[in-house]
């Protein structure tokens, strides 16, 4: 039986190598996973579960070294494959053997394995590596960010590739453990939880994990020199936030926005359904730009976001996105508004909470601030192009398109989309169009001229209800 089998898969080997890859029944993995908006972003013919990250970094000449093991299935038979990664690479071993490797481009690296990988097989992938990475460009810039005492490595849509390798779209999440040694003194925040931390030979070693699915972009590392404090909410889940010792003034503001992730958590699952993760907080290192990002179960936070006071608004944002975005991840970057539409909308919800403004009086202002023939109008927060995915627009005009939905269906279905939602698509993948389909799905309503006015047409809708009795 056995035999009879591998007479013909070695003939069909021994074809591969005559014919060109392309040309043979596309068993070279793509260098892209098919989004329109990055066609080099992730890689075709297998799908990530675990990455194993064990690393070293010197702040004081940024070099970074270490193994990346990635567990992975084939989609497809493999005689190629890629990965998305900037820095040099030393070894490649696939199944514990030799690979080939190759640097195709600024960020593509090409693993030729010893034999051909078959379809639907367990795939081990080392990659051993070091490099400068705050001097590694791709596409023209590097999103490792070099700070005083250590660096930070966080952005949307794509950080990861500059400080390791793997399968750069949230199309395909996995697990992670994350191991960074640095020196004493220093220390080095990253996703989840710490499992344990020691220190050898003047190094301090930190074993971050990550045990639900999380997007490459969402997984974040800074090492320099942090506060970190250290809770347990009244679910039990562990509480993790680092402050850069380096925040200057914006410190006290820091610590007062971010210390209320464990109380915001908590609303937030009243308002979308139980909390996502199995850690939560959040850290802000001494850097200079200005955003924050939803890293999973621990945002970014640039101090400039404190400096005018505690900021919980923000944490609000960065954790509405725990759901929005983080367990309920984009197909493709075109379906941004999924995740921005409504971690801003979730700002607006805490607003009315608050007392500080309902939704429908943001609703209206936010409408009143950009008449007919501002620009903003032209940008669609359902398909905004690559170049305006974080335009206010994605974020204001996306969560008017919820505000003119929550008019439509009324309170009660309303509220019941947004916790159905995130438990429909938990840990998952869903798009702009999926969210329609789900919405006249749950309300019985067509809702298509609805969400075309406001997601998809480069023009103003017709002013919300309660916006036209303002008039
Ligand atoms: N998702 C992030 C937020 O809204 C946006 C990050 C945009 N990136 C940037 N470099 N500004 O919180
Ligand atoms: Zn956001």
């Amino acid at each position: 039986m056995h035999r009879r089998l591998i007479v013909p898969s070695a003939l069909a080997a021994s074809l591969l190598l005559a014919i060109p890859a392309s040309a043979a029944g596309g068993t070279v993995g793509a260098p892209g996973i098919g989004d329109p908006y990055y066609p080099a972003s992730g890689n075709g013919g297998y799908d990530v579960s675990h990455y194993d990250l064990r690393l070293k970094y010197q702040p004081a000449t940024d070099l970074l070294e270490g193994t990346a093991t990635i567990l992975a299935t084939t989609t497809q038979e493999l005689s190629r494959f890629n990965l998305d990664f900037g820095l040099d690479v030393s070894e490649v071993r696939v199944n514990g053997k030799k690979a080939g490797h190759v640097k195709n481009g600024e960020q593509e690296l090409e693993i030729t394995p010893a034999a051909p990988l078959a379809k639907g097989k367990a795939v081990s992938v080392v990659v051993r590596y070091a490099g400068k990475p705050s001097e590694v460009k791709i596409n023209g810039w590097t999103s490792w960010v070099r700070t005083p005492d250590g660096a930070v490595a966080a952005q949307e849509p794509e950080s990861a590739a500059w400080w390791f390798p793997g399968n750069d779209h949230p199309l395909d999440k996995a697990t992670y453990d994350i191991s960074v040694s640095v020196p004493d003194g220093t220390q080095a925040i990253s996703n989840g939880t710490l499992q344990s931390q020691s220190s050898r030979f003047g190094w301090t070693r930190f074993n971050w994990r990550s045990s639900k699915p999380q997007a490459t972009y969402l997984t974040t590392l800074a090492v320099g020199k942090f506060d970190i404090t250290t809770d347990t909410t009244s679910d039990g889940l562990p509480v993790v936030n680092a402050y850069s010792k380096d925040l200057g003034a914006n410190a006290g503001a820091a610590r007062a926005s971010i210390e209320r992730s464990a109380e915001v958590a908590e609303w937030l699952t009243e308002v979308f359904g139980p909390y996502p993760f199995d850690a939560l907080g959040g850290y802000s290192p001494n850097v200079t730009s200005g955003f924050a990002l939803e890293t999973q179960t621990r945002p970014f936070y640039s101090p400039k976001q404190f400096a005018n006071g505690a900021n919980v608004s923000v944490v609000v944002h960065e954790l509405a996105h725990q759901w929005y975005g983080d367990s309920v991840s984009l197909k493709g970057w075109k379906d941004i508004w999924i995740n921005e539409g409504f971690a801003r909308y979730s700002q607006w919800l805490w607003s009315e909470k608050e007392g500080e403004g309902t939704t429908q009086e943001l609703a209206d202002y936010t409408y009143a601030q950009h008449p007919a023939d501002d620009t903003f109008w032209t940008v669609k927060p359902g398909d905004p192009g690559p170049d305006n995915q974080f335009d206010t627009a994605v974020y204001d005009r996306g969560a008017l398109a919820l505000q003119a939905l929550r008019d439509e269906l009324g309170d009660e279905t309303f509220f019941a989309l947004l916790k159905g939602w995130p438990a429909e698509h938990a840990y998952g993948n869903a798009s702009v169009s999926d969210f329609v389909s789900y919405a006249e799905r749950v309300s019985g309503k067509p809702l298509a001229a609805l969400f075309d006015a406001w997601l998809f047409r480069p023009a103003r809708p017709e002013a919300p209800a309660a916006a036209g009795a303002h008039a």
